[in-house]
């Protein structure tokens, strides 16, 4: 019989260290971007533009390690912290894609707009579900 039923199975190193840099990213990120929007100096720029998308790596290179490394959320410890994993690698991807997407022409002015929006709120989506997914952790 598999010894390991019952007993949540924990991420290896590099799971550990992919999350660490992840949650690094997502306070810088949060910061940045959270703390410009709830000032009311939305839209972001100068010097904070450059530091938020200077962290971005972090949290980018992070979560993409937690997506390969990390055991199935079936193996872990129930089913909330695997539906908030899911949801945080699914807002993840949204808020990267966003992120990334109005650099390139791709979308015209309308559609920039559109991602921004997109961007900023998953982005807070982020945040929250990252806090919830840590909670059902402890
Ligand atoms: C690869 C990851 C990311 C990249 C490349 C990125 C890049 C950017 C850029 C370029 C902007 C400015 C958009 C514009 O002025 O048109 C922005 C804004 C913003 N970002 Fe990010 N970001 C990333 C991840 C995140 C994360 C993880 C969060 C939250 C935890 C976040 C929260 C925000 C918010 C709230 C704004 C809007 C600020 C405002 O109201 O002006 N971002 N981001």
């Amino acid at each position: 019989m598999n010894s390991s039923v019952g007993t949540p199975v924990q991420p290896c190193w590099v799971g550990r260290a992919s999350y660490g840099l992840m949650w690094l990213g997502i306070l810088a990120l949060a910061a940045s971007g959270i703390g410009t929007f709830a000032l009311g100096r939305a839209p972001m720029s100068h010097w904070i533009l450059m530091a938020h998308v200077g962290a971005s790596p972090l949290f980018a290179i992070g979560i993409a390690g937690v997506a390969l490394s990390w055991p199935a959320p079936e193996l872990r410890r129930g089913p909330m912290e695997a539906i908030w994993y899911w949801l945080l690698l699914v807002a993840g991807l949204v808020v990267i894609l966003s992120g990334v997407l109005p650099m390139t022409p791709l979308f015209g002015t309308h559609g920039q707009e559109f991602l921004y929006l997109v961007h900023r709120y998953s982005g807070m989506a982020v945040a929250v579900i990252a806090v919830l997914h840590a909670w059902s952790r402890r």
